[in-house]
């Protein structure tokens, strides 16, 4: 099994059963081979540095019905809410001085933010901040919807493809959306010269070794600057209230794969693996991811944007979630910077 991650480093790629055979046969002593290769490739691309990104969640509105998510349209049982551009400029300039070079604006498909707004805020949050990224998280939208942003001045956008299997794909949403839209939309992305992010959930219902080989496939051929990957946590008010949501080790395994198949990608360790596990996102960057995305979004938000259940830090300022991070990362010898983050092409 160790010759199969020894191929991986060095063709930074399996074939679909090389990827199935190293996800069952993962055992201690195989992770650990596995993350002493991921931790010195993060090393030689990002040393000890650990990017950090504003994350402002905007909007709890949702036009879609996705079974796994907690602001789904058919849930009755949250209060929407929507920020005005005033309230993301505050968050933006609160984030600013606690040193985020990045902000992340991330919503549900909310059409009341339509072009001309989401250009506006865009832009005005890149005139304010000239120094800082605009990372936009929304959902899939037409080509000219996602080129407008980009010239408005949107450097980034994340979008996670969710599962790579078709007939997976049906199991976690409703008939109205499809895989083939979803993969459109990150090439159309590509295409426009946005940095790119894609993911998926780890242990999502129904989820088997092979589909999270057809995961792994995808994204090589994607190439994106940025991977999210997350454990499935279920939310209690949506169709998947009681699947099971264990799979920290999981991630952790699949994002050291990650960073040894795109060894300079941005890659987060997620508020949903430090959720399930208290020291979930310290492992995450031991396992060689290098990016993580404490919450900007005003306090009395927070406990409404809620995608799965017992999310942490909801009741935190943003500067004591940047204090606890920080502190969090000098723990395992590592330390969060102030700057862009940028993606760092292979070979710089
Ligand atoms: N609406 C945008 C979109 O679909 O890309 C952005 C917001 S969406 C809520 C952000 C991500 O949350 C999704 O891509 C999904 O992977 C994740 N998510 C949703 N429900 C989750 C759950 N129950 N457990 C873990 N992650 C979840
Ligand atoms: Fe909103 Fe899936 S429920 S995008």
């Amino acid at each position: 099994m160790k010759l199969l991650i020894d191929e991986l480093e060095t063709n930074k790629i399996l074939s679909k059963e090389g990827f199935v055979q190293l996800i069952i046969g993962r055992t201690p002593e195989l992770t650990q081979y596995l993350f002493e290769k991921s931790r010195k490739i993060r090393q030689k691309y990002y040393q000890k540095d650990v990017y950090i990104r504003g994350l402002i969640e905007f909007t709890n509105y949702c036009k879609n019905d996705c079974y796994y998510c907690g602001i789904r349209r058919s849930n009755r049982n949250i209060s929407r809410y929507r920020l005005t551009k005033e309230q993301i400029l505050q968050s933006c300039e609160t984030g600013y001085h606690l040193g985020f070079r990045t902000f992340v604006l991330q919503g549900g498909e909310d059409n009341t933010y339509d072009d001309d707004k989401i250009c506006d805020m865009v832009y005005s949050i890149k005139q304010k901040y000239p120094d800082c990224a605009v990372t936009l998280s929304l959902g899939e939208k037409s080509y000219k919807s996602y080129l407008s942003y980009y010239q408005a001045g949107a450097d980034r956008y994340l979008l996670r493809h969710e599962t790579a299997s078709e007939e997976h794909y049906k199991k976690l949403h409703p008939s109205e959306l499809s895989l083939e839209n979803r993969k459109q939309c990150l090439w159309n992305l590509k295409k426009i010269g946005y940095q790119v992010g894609t993911g998926f959930m780890v242990g999502s219902p129904y989820q088997t070794p092979e589909d999270l080989a057809e995961d792994l496939l995808f994204i090589h051929k994607l190439q994106p600057e940025m991977v999210g990957i997350g454990p499935f946590i279920p939310h209690q008010d949506t169709p998947f209230a009681k699947e099971r949501g264990d799979n920290g080790e999981l991630t952790l395994f699949l994002l050291a794969i990650l960073r040894l198949m795109l060894p300079s990608v941005l890659l987060p360790a997620t508020t949903a693996l430090g959720t399930i596990d208290s020291r979930g996102r310290e492992k995450g960057i031991l396992a060689g991811a290098n990016v993580v995305m404490p919450n900007l979004s005003p306090i009395n938000v927070r406990e409404k944007y809620l995608l799965y259940d017992n999310k942490i830090c909801t009741g935190d300022e943003a500067a004591e979630c940047r204090h606890c991070l920080q502190q969090r990362m000098q723990s395992i010898g590592y330390h969060v910077v102030v700057n862009r983050g940028d993606f760092k092409p292979l070979g710089e």
